[in-house]
């Protein structure tokens, strides 16, 4: 019996390793959160096994044998005073991790949008422009990056388990969130708010860099598409501009300037697409523009079925080389 319940809380555990986890922290505020869980399970465990010894106690003993005031020791003891300590301690522990997101003094600003279900990305430089990407977010280490979040349509909630706490994203209204991250990696965050047929299908990763692999990058980010670089990438061009895809879609540099649907002016050198749910090799891309509705139910982009393969293979490559 109690080989099974070791086993199966390994299993369960099993399941928190890893780049979307509480306990995997890789930022300053994740370690907080993480703090806080182990100080208050601890406390939880030391509360329960106390009032169930005396439980055990007191229904296990016969009241003639049981010394005289005894009862009220363990009722007001017990019963009131410790767990009012206890509790006490704890809250007096937790409150000053309460402390307003707002009050942070980022380095650096990002402005994300929750969309129906993918995300809208801003850097916001020093000089006050901005930087616009999507589906996923990268972060210098030893440096504390402001987050505003905003929503399009319907509440949804940020979290990237690895690197801080979750907020609410609600339309109309702007929610602060701030994160140190300290590891270099790639930690995923997912949509905490069911928020639709697809909120499942709607994930990010976050990439942590170095600050000077972050500064190149976000040089690289800032420039406009590149030209296609070989014949089957301009015809890949023609085909993006014959389906109308800058209707909904903005390449810097093109003509293609819609607002409607994510950036893809380097969607080339993302780790994923479809905000998260695809790796962005060819075959995926080939796969999400053909098949979108299916992949990602109820999202406003149809399938591209009709395109021919060849056309479909030139607009992959076009797409691929937006790097
Ligand atoms: Cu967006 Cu759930």
């Amino acid at each position: 019996m109690r080989l099974m319940l070791i086993c199966l809380s390994l299993l369960a555990l099993s399941a928190c390793e890893g780049r979307q986890s509480v306990l995997n922290p890789a930022g300053r505020d994740a370690q907080d959160v993480l703090s806080l869980i182990w100080v208050m399970f601890g406390g939880a465990v030391l509360l329960w096994l106390t009032l169930g010894a005396i439980f055990v106690y007191v229904t296990r003993v016969e009241p003639r044998e049981m010394p005289r005031r005894w009862g009220e020791i363990l009722i007001v003891g017990g019963g009131v005073i410790f767990p009012v300590i206890l509790l006490g301690a704890l809250l007096t522990y937790s409150l000053p991790m309460m402390k307003p997101q707002r009050d942070a003094d980022p380095g650096l600003k990002v402005h994300i949008t929750a969309e129906q279900w993918w995300w809208r990305v801003d850097y916001e430089l020093p000089d006050g422009s901005r930087v616009t990407s999507a589906n996923e977010l990268r972060l210098p280490t030893g440096r504390r990056t402001g987050l505003v979040l905003n929503a399009h349509k319907v509440i949804h909630a940020f979290w990237v388990p690895a690197l801080g706490g979750k907020v609410d994203m609600i339309p109309g209204r702007e929610t602060y969130l701030s994160f140190l991250p300290e590891e270099p990696g790639v930690y995923r965050g997912q949509c905490a708010e069911f928020c639709g047929a697809s909120h499942a299908l709607m994930a990010f990763e976050t990439v942590v860099m170095t600050p000077e692999d972050f500064a190149e990058w976000l040089t690289a980010e800032a420039e406009a598409a590149p030209a296609p670089a070989n014949g089957e990438a301009v015809r890949g061009a023609q085909v993006f501009a014959r389906e109308g895809c800058g209707a909904c879609h903005s390449v810097r540099g093109t003509r293609a300037v819609g607002q409607v649907g994510p950036d893809l002016t380097h969607v080339g050198s993302r780790r994923s697409i479809g905000a998260g749910i695809l790796n962005g090799s060819e075959e995926d891309f080939a796969r999400f523009i053909a098949h979108t509705e299916s992949l990602k139910p109820e999202v406003a982009m149809p399938s591209y079925d009709h395109i021919a393969p060849e056309d479909l293979r030139a607009l992959v490559a076009y797409l691929k080389g937006l790097t």
